[in-house]
């Protein structure tokens, strides 16, 4: 147990890292160049909003296209995460079948093309760790929860939800587009029966611009309270 929070901590120090101003550029950077992540803002925190129907292990989650201002609005992978982080908040991260059903379930009734959720390749600086790779099986990991998902063709537990297909008609994740002009599909979007194939998960190009779900962020709601107190 110590040692993968120990794992996990190198993770979420070599995602800050990777994300610090003036990091040596690689596919990642390239993508997100001069680009960080935000702090919370205790206003906003306070008034965050829950379009969850039931309180869901005590997290409140947001629907972008369920609130007036955002209703509209498309976001990549990091400004998503940023409006998150914002308020206390952070991109879905999808651990259960359960929770993959409760998305399923939003994205249906709310007839929702697709989302991004906190789902995240490592492929920056401090990803060369040999039980990364190769980091299309083995690097997946949740940016928002900061745990790491199984491999792909694990053979036990649950492996989530990735669709057996996609636009080339291979299962996910492909990383087709890095094939195509060199963009690595680094980041999990749900798409809601884009090929067919039910509401299911890809692997998608950060960059490419999409409604999102936020989820509370233990975290940074614990970072939030305690210097600000009286945050629900
Ligand atoms: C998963 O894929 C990796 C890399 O191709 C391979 O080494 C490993 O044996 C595979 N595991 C299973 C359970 O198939």
């Amino acid at each position: 147990m110590l040692l993968r929070h120990l794992a996990l901590l190198a993770l979420l120090v070599a995602v800050a890292w990777a994300q610090r101003p003036g990091a040596r550029p690689n596919q990642a950077q390239n993508q997100e160049s001069g680009r960080e992540l935000i702090r919370p803002d205790p206003e906003a925190c306070k008034n965050r909003i829950n379009h969850a129907a039931t309180f869901r292990n005590g997290h409140y989650y947001f629907f972008s296209w369920s609130h007036g201002p955002t209703s509209q609005h498309e976001r990549d992978w990091l400004d998503a995460r940023n409006i998150c982080r914002k308020h206390c908040q952070d991109l879905v991260s999808i651990e259960t079948q359960d929770e993959a059903n409760f998305v399923i379930d939003n994205l249906r009734t709310g007839n929702v093309k697709y989302i991004w959720t906190s789902g995240r390749k490592c492929n920056f600086e401090g990803c060369d760790r040999p039980d990364l790779q190769p980091s299309i099986i083995n690097g997946w990991f949740w940016a928002g929860s900061n745990t790491r998902m199984p491999a792909i063709n694990s053979t036990h537990g649950w492996r989530g939800d990735w669709s057996h297909t996609g636009g080339s008609g291979t299962p996910q994740p492909d990383n087709r587009e890095f094939g195509e002009n060199g963009n690595d599909e680094a980041c999990i979007a749900v798409l809601n029966n884009f090929y067919g194939d039910g509401v299911k998960w890809h692997d998608i190009s950060c960059n490419h611009v999409k409604p999102w779900i936020c989820e509370d962020s233990d975290d940074l709601l614990n970072f939030a309270r305690a210097r600000f107190g009286n945050i629900p």
